[in-house]
């Protein structure tokens, strides 16, 4: 479904603008000082099932959650002496932290894609820290590119790659520094290079961050071991066999639904919660009724054959 992409120069009433098509579960792209990311309110599940509509990614991978300050930080994971001196250091920064999720945080559970760790930053860029301020909420937000395509560090780079697939672009002009964010773990690990290295770290923290064996770093999507339920997992299923909780889709009514309606963007921001409930439920199977492999059931299916791949 084509829409009509507007780009607005970063100005108040821009960034207005921005804030109410957020509070309205649109996304918005936004300037950030490393890339530019697609932002959409981080505690509506199908606000974020947006992006990924948006981005045509394959699968759901866990994106950065970018809060305002690390009070707000602190409401939603927890801290240890390490990581308190890290954000202290460097946010507002290009440094995200991979950090223990607390239950009660509000984020939607498409987020962080099932796991029980979520990716926190403090962003400096003003537009986005404005828009963080106006829309009151905490901002889920990967690079605004289309799947597969470089990150966009200009508005008309997020144009060229997702014209027609979201209402507003705010223009902040270049990104001044083109390469995501540095991603380290509550373990203190490199999950990802990026402008803050482990040596400036060191020099700076005494903090010893840990890196890939022989510098080698693995491809972003790879980092987060994949949340999957602990239970067998049968797809395609139009009735639930002996033993199994059925989640359902559609006509396919089950013990808890994706969505009754057939409703993709729906059933993506439930996805993680109904697999959580079915792996809770005193059955010991699970069994999933079929989704369409169109629009966002591309990136749900990914999911369910991962969940339901033997390991
Ligand atoms: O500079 C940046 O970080 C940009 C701007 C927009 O802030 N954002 C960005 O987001 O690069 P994205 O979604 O393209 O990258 C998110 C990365 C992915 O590699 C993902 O695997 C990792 O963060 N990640 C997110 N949550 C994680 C988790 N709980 N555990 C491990 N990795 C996680
Ligand atoms: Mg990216």
């Amino acid at each position: 479904m084509a829409v009509d992409t507007v780009t607005l120069p970063a100005d108040e009433a821009a960034i207005a603008e921005a804030a109410r098509r957020i509070g309205a579960g649109e996304c918005v792209a936004v300037p950030t000082e490393t890339v530019y990311g697609l932002a959409a309110d981080a505690t509506n599940g199908e606000a974020v099932a947006r992006i990924y509509e948006a981005k045509a990614r394959p699968g759901f991978n866990p994106l950065i959650v970018h809060v305002p300050d690390i009070e707000t930080a602190k409401r939603i994971a927890g801290f240890k002496s390490e990581t308190d001196r890290l954000a202290q250091r460097y946010w507002p920064g290009p440094l995200t932290l991979v950090l223990p999720h607390r239950d009660d945080s509000g984020i939607a559970s498409l987020v962080t894609a099932g796991l029980n760790t979520i990716a926190l930053r403090v962003p400096a860029h003003p537009v986005m820290r404005a828009l963080l301020e106006a829309a009151g909420v905490p901002l889920a937000a990967p690079s605004a590119n289309a799947s597969g395509r470089i990150s966009p560090t200009r508005a008309d780079h997020v144009a060229a790659s997702l014209g027609g697939k979201i209402g507003l672009i705010l223009d902040g002009g270049a990104s001044e520094g083109g390469i995501e964010s540095t991603i380290i773990s509550h373990d203190l690990r490199l999950l990802r290079p990026g402008p803050i290295t482990p040596s400036r770290i060191k020099q700076e923290t005494g903090l010893t961050i840990t890196q890939a064996q022989g510098g080698a770093v693995e491809a972003p999507g790879q980092l987060a071991s994949h949340y999957a339920p602990a239970k067998p997992l049968r797809l395609e299923a139009m009735a639930a066999e002996a033993s199994e909780w059925l989640i359902g889709f559609g006509p396919v009514e089950g013990d808890a639904s994706l969505s009754r309606s057939g409703d993709l963007v729906e059933a993506a921001a439930n996805l993680f919660a109904r697999l959580h409930e079915a792996e809770a439920s005193d059955r010991p199977r699970i069994a999933v009724a079929p989704v369409p492999d169109t629009g966002l059931g591309a990136a749900i299916n990914d999911r369910l054959r991962r969940a339901a791949a033997p390991r």
